[in-house]
């Protein structure tokens, strides 16, 4: 059985007192949950208050991304043991605002999750396809491109705690969400995948997020697909009434 988990993206959002309301108020309302795994993910400079509040609590935390090396003369990067000594879990990797704005790929993706899982944080790798990808009917070859490269030479140990998350770059902020039919084909293509590249309990056992555009509205028919193992929520987490609206949905 994959656990659910739900994860609230803040991308570049949240100074530190507006991290820690946020944090206390999701704490609060969601303390007796155990069923679902529940991530934060607030920006950097927020991040050592946050871990204060979550410490010791159902709630865990994580980075919006991660640079590679370990130490070093890399002006503005923070490293994996960084993100380890202020209570990181996990780290999204990846996301699409990354890949389109910042220059990221499936190489630099790879050289993250690689450095992520030697200092013990569990990646949160995105994939996805733009629009003119699925009208062009290349959504499976975008996928597979990420999947193949993101993971390459990960061992079936690494992707014990890897998850993945299949983010459509036109659901995300833009209300349109992908359909339960459209997230359930996806998910299912990657899971197929990654029995291809690793084995079939690899593939069984690996969590795959669903992320674009999920609401409180939606989440119930999302995450009753077979294949769909949780969110990762970017709007909808930076109030908690819906992001825990959302976390509930999936009881
Ligand atoms: P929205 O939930 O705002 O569409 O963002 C999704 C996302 O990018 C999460 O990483």
């Amino acid at each position: 059985m994959r656990r659910v988990i739900i994860a609230g993206n803040w991308k570049m959002n949240k100074n530190i007192s507006e991290s820690i309301d946020l944090a206390n108020a999701i704490k609060r309302s969601l303390y007796n949950v155990e069923e679902v795994e529940i991530v934060v993910c607030p920006p950097f400079t927020s991040l050592s208050d946050v871990n204060e509040i979550v410490l010791e609590s159902n709630i865990k935390l994580g980075a919006q991304d991660v640079y590679w090396e370990k130490e070093g003369a890399f002006t503005g990067e923070v490293s994996s043991p960084m993100l380890k000594n202020v209570g990181c879990e996990y780290c999204i990797v990846g996301h699409s605002e990354r890949r389109q704005f910042f220059g990221e790929t499936n190489e630099t993706v790879n050289k993250k999750a690689k450095a992520l899982l030697k200092e013990g944080i569990m990646p949160i790798v995105c994939v996805g396809e733009k629009l003119e990808d699925r009208k062009a009917n290349k959504t499976f070859d975008v996928i597979k491109d990420h999947v193949t490269n993101s993971l390459a030479g990960l061992t079936k140990e690494d992707m014990r705690k890897v998850v993945i998350a299949y983010e459509p770059v036109w659901a995300i902020g833009t209300g349109v969400n992908a359909t339960k039919e459209q997230a359930q084909e996806a998910h299912k293509y990657i899971r197929a995948l990654l029995k291809d590249m690793f084995d079939g309990t690899v593939a069984e056992s690996a969590r795959i997020q669903y992320g674009g555009s999920v609401k409180p509205d939606n989440i119930k028919e999302l995450i009753s697909q077979e294949d769909v193992d949780g969110a990762l929520v970017g709007g909808a987490s930076l109030k908690a009434d819906p992001f825990v609206q959302i976390v509930r949905g999936c009881l």
